[in-house]
């Protein structure tokens, strides 16, 4: 199968290049020099532009679209969000639609769902916050009510969106980076101990996933896949920082406090059109001293996912 892959120069994206191209001949968007030598060495063949500017000529052949990248930054204007997430997800499906792609698999997020409340043991009938007050949430909650929008099986356009939640294991750019930067800084604080229970996706969970979705499913759904039963943030964190060399201390802070200090400071850092962050923003405040356990009992019987690795496996091979 011919994939058109977004996203390949990042974490989730880079990691199902290594999977399927071996398996498969991968085009993917590149947006500079640099992203062309990792899209290479990772296996596929890079095509350069951005979501800005995608056309169907860069998709000519392919049969299927994986849709990886997003504006996935911790702090930026709206509009930003906007761009890449909503209206470039749009300009791709609809490249995608007019090269003739039978199939466009979406990266969604768990966090489309979002609007600071605890999820505990949600599953698909949980709705979309496109109203979220969280530009990543509402963003990738319009994006997701695009894709499923476009789903057409009659005219042999298919769309799926695959929904993690905390991506982690090796190559993690994201999640990793962040609360390491915090410890070492100094600045890194539990919330309420740690003691918001958590789901999670490892890498390779969803790998398999996307691998699945792009032949199995029910077009015009959304999956949920997590690793397996919940657990505290703390339990999780601890051992999965350790294995990189990061001490995240006692320090603990009530999740009331995080969450009034993170919705003071963002609207004045907006309104003053702060290139930096607060120090802390309403989304992290907000995420992290909440709960969000998942059911994903939906991909097990309709994509036959089963996890590839468990916690306990993923953080033991990260230690070792
Ligand atoms: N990581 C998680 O915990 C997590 C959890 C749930 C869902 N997700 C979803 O997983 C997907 C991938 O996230 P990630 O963790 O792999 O993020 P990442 O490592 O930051 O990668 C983001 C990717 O998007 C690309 N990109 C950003 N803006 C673009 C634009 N305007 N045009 C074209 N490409 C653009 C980046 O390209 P450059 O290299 O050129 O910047 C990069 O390849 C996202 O859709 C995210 O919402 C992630």
């Amino acid at each position: 199968m011919k994939i058109f892959l977004t996203g390949g120069s990042g974490f989730v994206g880079g990691a199902a290049i290594k999977s399927l191209a071996p398996r498969h001949s991968i085009v993917a968007l590149s947006r500079s020099e640099k992203s062309d030598a990792v899209l290479k060495a990772l296996g596929a063949a890079p095509v350069r532009g951005d979501l800005e500017t995608v056309t169907s000529e860069m998709l000519a052949g392919a049969d299927a679209v994986l849709h990886s990248a997003a504006f996935v930054e911790e702090w930026g204007p709206w509009p930003a969000f906007e761009a890449v997430n909503v209206t470039g997800t749009e300009r791709l499906l609809a490249a995608a639609k007019k090269a003739g792609v039978k199939r466009f698999v979406h990266v969604g997020t768990e966090a489309a769902l979002f609007y600071g409340q605890h999820m505990r043991d949600i599953d698909e009938t949980y709705p979309l916050a496109p109203q979220s007050p969280f530009p990543y949430s509402a963003t990738k909650a319009r994006a997701e009510m695009r894709v499923r929008a476009a789903n057409d099986p009659a005219n042999g356009f298919e769309t799926i969106v695959i929904r993690p939640r905390l991506v982690w294991g090796e190559g993690d750019m994201t999640l990793l980076p962040a609360i390491a930067a915090m410890a070492n800084s100094g600045k890194f604080a539990w919330v309420n101990q740690g003691r918001a229970m958590t789901s999670s996706t490892h890498i390779d969970n969803l790998v398999h996933a996307l691998d699945l979705a792009l032949t199995e499913g029910r077009p015009g759904e959304a999956y949920f896949v997590v690793d397996g039963p919940a657990v505290k943030f703390r339990d999780f964190l601890t051992p999965y920082m350790k294995a990189a060399g990061v001490e995240l201390g006692e320090k603990s802070l009530p999740g009331w406090l995080v969450r009034l200090v993170a919705d003071a400071a963002e609207p004045l850092f907006r309104l003053t059109k702060s290139a930096s962050p607060p120090p802390v923003t309403r989304f992290a405040a907000h995420m992290m001293s909440r709960d969000c356990t998942i059911n994903d009992a939906k991909a097990h019987a309709e994509l036959g996912f089963r996890p590839v690795i468990t916690v306990a496996e993923g953080l033991a091979r990260l230690a070792g």
